[in-house]
């Protein structure tokens, strides 16, 4: 028989995110298209203390009762894996360490209360059911950004592309593999800021927001046939046209633009912001790898302190 006493410690790891289509939209009912990036990552280890919750990360070391405002996700994350999965734990302590830049729309946050989850079942030595790891992300994410739609929440601890419809969540297959050139901006975006400012807008014009989200849900079906057929190009022009929508939702930036048209420039199929915006990173469609690396050094040219290319998609 399996043993199923508790471990000495437990690890658990989560990765970043990157959405293809339907940011903002989602919150709306759109439908979201989002894709894995396995090589950035948030890790975490646990062990059993007498008492309380202690933190050891690069952002703070302590008590969590002590811990700052900006660690609330993180406090909120531990107590919801202890509650949910271990709730005889006396006391926890915890090692969080990520590679995923925080506040670049990659779902730091998200991997990391994806990571403590899956370090609580570890240390446990319980299987985490797919449904509580979601509830307890997007406990700590609705600490971190109010009302999340869901998606990042199943985005990290996806193991390929998603497509995210009224809350569900189904594997998307693609006919060919996609080459995509994430490039970072330098500059850090609000997520819960441009959701606000989205809110703001919409109940100030109505009519022209709901018109920009049903065309940037239409663009995401007609994307996700079109990554379904094997049509790259139609890929790309639907992420130039998603662009142009959040551009006209206000959650672009003259930076995010500037890559965005540097990428086009090097050719890319098409181009678009990733993630809540306002800074972060965008996105661009390469035609194959090799050209994935030309438009990596354009962007860096064009100022992007960080690049990476991710092929999705591979059977
Ligand atoms: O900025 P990120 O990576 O946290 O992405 C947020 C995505 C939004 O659609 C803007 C918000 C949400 O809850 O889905």
């Amino acid at each position: 028989m399996p043993s199923t006493a508790p471990r000495l410690t437990g690890d658990g790891r989560s990765h970043a995110k990157i959405i293809l289509f339907g940011e903002h939209a989602v919150v709306y009912g759109a439908p979201a298209v989002a894709l894995p990036m396995t090589r950035l990552a948030a890790t975490v280890h646990v062990r059993p203390e007498a008492s309380g919750i202690h933190i050891d990360s690069a952002l703070y070391s302590g008590e969590a009762e002590r811990a700052p405002d900006h660690l609330l996700p993180v406090v909120t994350a531990i107590r919801a894996a202890i509650r949910r999965i271990a709730p005889l734990t006396p006391g926890l302590w915890v090692r969080i360490g990520s590679s995923i830049p925080h506040e670049r729309g990659l779902g730091s946050s998200a991997a990391v209360a994806g990571a403590i989850a899956r370090a609580v079942a570890s240390l446990a030595n319980r299987d985490l059911d797919a449904q509580d790891c979601h509830r307890i992300i997007q406990e700590a994410e609705r600490v971190a950004h109010g009302a999340p739609s869901g998606l990042d929440a199943y985005a990290v601890v996806a193991d390929g592309p998603i497509l995210f419809r009224q809350g569900q969540i189904s594997t998307l297959t693609f006919a060919e593999p996609l080459t995509f050139v994430i490039a970072d901006s330098g500059i850090p975006g609000s997520t819960s800021e441009a959701v606000g400012d989205v809110r703001r807008r919409r109940n100030a014009e109505p009519e022209r927001i709901d018109g920009i989200m049903l065309d940037l849900a239409a663009g995401a079906e007609r994307a996700v046939t079109a990554m379904q057929t094997g049509d790259a190009r139609a890929v790309g022009s639907e992420m130039d046209r998603a662009h142009q929508g959040l551009v006209d939702l206000g959650v672009s930036t003259p930076g995010l633009n500037a890559l965005v048209d540097a990428a086009r420039a090097a050719g890319a199929l098409g181009a678009k912001l990733t993630g809540g915006g306002l800074g972060g990173c965008v996105i661009a469609l390469a035609e194959s790898e090799p050209h994935a690396e030309r438009l990596e050094t354009a962007l860096r040219h064009a100022g992007a302190p960080r690049t990476w290319t991710l092929t999705a998609g591979e059977a």
